[in-house]
């Protein structure tokens, strides 16, 4: 059944872009991580702005482990402080965050932090902030068909129980609607592993900007575009 676009429910956003913006500027690529966090607050502010429920951020995907270890330490301890420094801010904003991913993959002292921010800020209800780390989306699929096959094995369900809203309910996101606009910095026109399943009708909007440049009035943009958009769902 098409629908008449609004304001989406829930956005998106692979932020991509950070290396090079610190390449161009003659910088180590952590200043480019640093500077993306910037983006990120300018972000959340824009959703709350506009009364978005969800916005989920691709942070760190799983074939992300394959860089260089100091570059992934310089993310870990980034991600860190922005827990340690943004609780307080979420608090005040009614942010309520969320994590998904494989995240017992993460080190412990991180994963401590991403926990008490998760259970300090849960009963905050204007905006979930969901920080996809160690995301990738073949895993988290893969993960749910093994759930299924190992209920059925164990007798509690059988081949014809298996529907999309059930497999939906074993993914990560299973309290979580599917986005309906999602963003990319740096123009590439890939989605790299992130949200397979949940993205079967979002609107993608491209930006060429790097996303440390990415601000409050792009997000504006993008929900203009999105607007824009006539969404039909395979319908007329
Ligand atoms: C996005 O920026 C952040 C992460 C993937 C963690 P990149 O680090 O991918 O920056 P580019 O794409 O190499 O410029
Ligand atoms: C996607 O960016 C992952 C994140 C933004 C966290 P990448 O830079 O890792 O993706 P590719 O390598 O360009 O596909
Ligand atoms: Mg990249």
């Amino acid at each position: 059944m098409p629908e008449t676009p609004t304001t989406p429910k829930h956005i998106a956003i692979i932020m991509d872009g950070n290396g090079r913006w610190a390449k161009e500027r003659g910088l180590p690529r952590r200043e480019g991580h640093r500077a993306g966090a910037e983006s990120v607050r300018e972000c959340v502010e824009a959703c709350k702005q506009l009364g978005i429920g969800y916005l989920t951020l691709y942070a760190f995907s799983s074939e992300n482990w394959n860089r260089p270890a100091a570059e992934i330490t310089a993310l870990m301890a980034l991600l860190e402080r922005f827990l340690d420094q943004k609780a307080d801010e979420m608090m005040k904003q009614d942010v309520r965050l969320q994590a998904i991913g494989h995240i017992e993959r993460l080190p412990e002292k991180t994963r401590k932090k991403l926990r008490t921010a998760i259970e300090r800020t849960a009963n905050n209800k204007s905006l979930t902030l969901v920080l996809a780390l160690s995301y990738g989306s073949r895993e988290e699929i893969t993960e749910a068909a093994r759930s299924l096959v190992k209920d059925a094995s164990e007798g509690r369900l059988t081949a014809a129980d298996v529907t999309k809203e059930l497999f939906a309910s074993r993914l990560y996101t299973h309290d979580i609607p599917d986005p309906d606009l999602m963003i990319r910095t740096s123009g590439e026109m890939r989605v790299s592993n992130f949200l397979l399943w949940q993205i079967s009708y979002a609107e993608l909007v491209i930006f060429k900007k790097f996303w440390p440049d990415f601000g409050q009035s792009d997000l504006f943009e993008a929900v203009e575009e999105y607007s824009r958009r006539h969404r039909r769902f395979g319908g007329l």
